[in-house]
C-alpha cells in the first residue's frame, strides 16, 4: 500500500489516500487542542503515544468481533483504516458524572451512574459541537431511527468491552467519544480514535490518565499517556 494524495487534515490527524481503494492511510500529529480548538498547543510525542493506544485498542476490538475502521498499525505515528464517511456525531458514553455532564445537570464529577447514558453532540466546529436529542438527529439527516438505535447499543456493547478491558488495568472508565462511519454500502462501522484524548480515565488513586490533564492544567500529558501504554502493552 503506498500512500497518496492528502485527503483531509483535522485537528490530531491528516488522512491521504492510497493505492488500494478505501483504505486510508491516517498519520496521528502532535497538537492538542482544548475548548473546541479554542486553545491549541503542540504536545511532541502526543501523537505517537495516541496511535499506539488507539491501535492496540482496535486491534482488540476486531480480535473481539467489533466492526471497526482499523486494518493496522503502520509505525509510531502511523495507520491504515477502512476509508468511511464519518456521521457528524459525537457518540458519548457516561458511566459516571465528569465534565460537561457535571457542569450541566449539576452532579458532582465522580458520581456512579445507576446505568450508562449515551449522548449525541453534533459535530460542527462553527457551532461549538452542540448537545443534541435523537430527533435532531434525524431532523439533521444524519441517522435514521434504526440507525440511533444501532447506535446506542453498539456503544453500549463497546462501553461493556472497553470498560472490562481498563479495569483489568486498574483504570477506570469514566466516559468516552466514540465516531461511526459508513462503508459504500451504508453499514456503520466504528472509526476514529480511542485514547487518552477521547476517554476520561481514573486511576485508584483519583488522579486523572487522560487529557483532563492539559484540559485542566495537572501536570504532565504525555508521562501520563506513557503510563497509559505501558500498562496496555503489558497487557498483550
Ligand atoms: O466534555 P465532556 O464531559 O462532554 O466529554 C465527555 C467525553 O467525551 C470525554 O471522555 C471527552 O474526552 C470526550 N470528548 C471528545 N471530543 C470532544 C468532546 C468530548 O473526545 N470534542
Amino acid at each position: 500500500t503506498e500512500k497518496g494524495e492528502l485527503l483531509y487534515e483535522g485537528k490530531a490527524k491528516k488522512l491521504y489516500k492510497t493505492s488500494d481503494e478505501g483504505v486510508l492511510w491516517v498519520a496521528y500529529q502532535d497538537q492538542a487542542t482544548a475548548l473546541n480548538g479554542a486553545r491549541k498547543e503542540q504536545i511532541a510525542g502526543k501523537g505517537e503515544l495516541n496511535n499506539q493506544i488507539t491501535s492496540l485498542i482496535f486491534e482488540k476490538l476486531n480480535q473481539a468481533g467489533f466492526e471497526t475502521h482499523f486494518i493496522k498499525m503502520l509505525s509510531k505515528t502511523e495507520q491504515l483504516n477502512r476509508e468511511v464517511e464519518i456521521i457528524p456525531l459525537e457518540v458519548v458514553l457516561r458511566n459516571v458524572a465528569a465534565g460537561s455532564f457535571s457542569k450541566r445537570l449539576g452532579i458532582n464529577e465522580g458520581e456512579v451512574l445507576p446505568e450508562p447514558i449515551v449522548e449525541f453532540y453534533y459535530k460542527d466546529d462553527a457551532l461549538d459541537d452542540p448537545f443534541i436529542n435523537d430527533e435532531h438527529v434525524r431532523f439533521l439527516n444524519l441517522a435514521t431511527e434504526i440507525e440511533i438505535e444501532y447506535l446506542k447499543k453498539e456503544t453500549r456493547r463497546i462501553n461493556d468491552f472497553l470498560k472490562a478491558m481498563w479495569a483489568e488495568l486498574d483504570l477506570t472508565l469514566i466516559d468516552f467519544k466514540l465516531e461511526f462511519g459508513r462503508l459504500p454500502d451504508g453499514q456503520i462501522i466504528l472509526a476514529d480514535e480511542i485514547s487518552p484524548d477521547t476517554s476520561r480515565l481514573w486511576a485508584a488513586d483519583g488522579s486523572h490518565m487522560d487529557k483532563d490533564v492539559f484540559r485542566r492544567n495537572l501536570g504532565d500529558l504525555i508521562s501520563v499517556y506513557e503510563k497509559v501504554l505501558e500498562k496496555l502493552e503489558a497487557a498483550k
